[in-house]
């Protein structure tokens, strides 16, 4: 086994003190193979108290807190936001950076994209670094090229060697909360090729790359996802809101 599985939550704008507590109390018989981490990223106000309730409940060591969302500044006048030294402090260890939604409402862009990951690498944190082409994209034949333009500033900004302590999540625009799930053969093709756009760059890191699928997974489909050959887990939204759906997910993953 080379390449750990990792299954994470995105809870968006969604959730409150009593999911914190049922995922909590859900998780806690949670079956995971080895080499599978979880992460669950609550929005901001809840990453305190869902790490500390999971250290107390004393959840298996796979399962970790995620932010959604980080700044690329240090610290200073910038309202609103988060930095990585904040997440560090809360014990936060995983972070989910350029999500599509960041990117198309906030307009974020690849370069800021780029100094993020970067942040959240220098503070020895773990990106999820999330890539994926609109419908409009993927029906004139601009998928890889759109990915590609999307990749290749981080890695220019990190350097590819950095990448082994990235995680990236393709998520086609199309398939987030839309019930439309990229079929497990056309994921599959996706996940390959990022792959081997990583590959031309450094082989060993691309082999390790946790690569995650992410749109409309859920507990029916998880399983035919995860069993491709490039496919090492999900970024999962709407699924991951409810304890039951999400262990089942979790326990679908196992490390390739
Ligand atoms: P859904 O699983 O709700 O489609 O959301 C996917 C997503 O955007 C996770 O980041």
């Amino acid at each position: 086994m080379t390449r750990q599985a990792i299954v994470a939550a995105n809870w968006k704008m969604n959730g409150d003190s009593a999911l914190v507590d049922a995922m909590v109390s859900g998780m806690a018989d949670v079956e995971l193979a080895s080499n599978v981490d979880v992460v669950i990223c609550p929005s901001s106000p809840y990453l305190s108290a869902l790490s500390q309730k999971i250290n107390s409940a004393k959840l298996n060591e796979a399962i970790n807190v995620g932010s959604q969302n980080v700044n690329e500044h240090d610290s200073g006048a910038f309202t609103g936001e988060i930095s990585t030294a904040m997440l560090k402090d809360l014990n936060i260890n995983y972070v989910i950076v350029g999500h599509s939604e960041r990117r198309s409402i906030y307009k974020e862009t690849s370069t800021q994209v780029a100094k993020k990951v970067q942040a959240a690498l220098n503070a020895g944190l773990t990106p999820i670094l999330c890539i994926g082409e609109s419908e409009a994209e993927r029906a004139t034949e601009q998928t890889e090229t759109v990915l590609s333009a999307q990749l290749q500033p981080v890695i220019d900004e990190v350097g590819i060697e950095k990448f082994s302590g990235v995680v990236i999540a393709y998520e086609p625009v199309w398939a987030i909360g839309t019930g439309k799930t990229a079929s497990s053969a056309m994921a599959q093709e996706t996940h390959q090729f990022i792959r081997q756009f990583l590959a031309q760059q450094n082989e060993l890191v691309a082999a390790k790359v946790p690569l995650l699928y992410g749109g409309s997974v859920n507990a029916a489909n998880c399983e035919e996802l995860f069993a491709q050959a490039d496919i090492d887990g999900g970024l999962i939204g709407g699924a991951s809101l409810k304890a039951e759906q999400f262990k089942v997910i979790c326990s679908a993953a196992k490390g390739k």
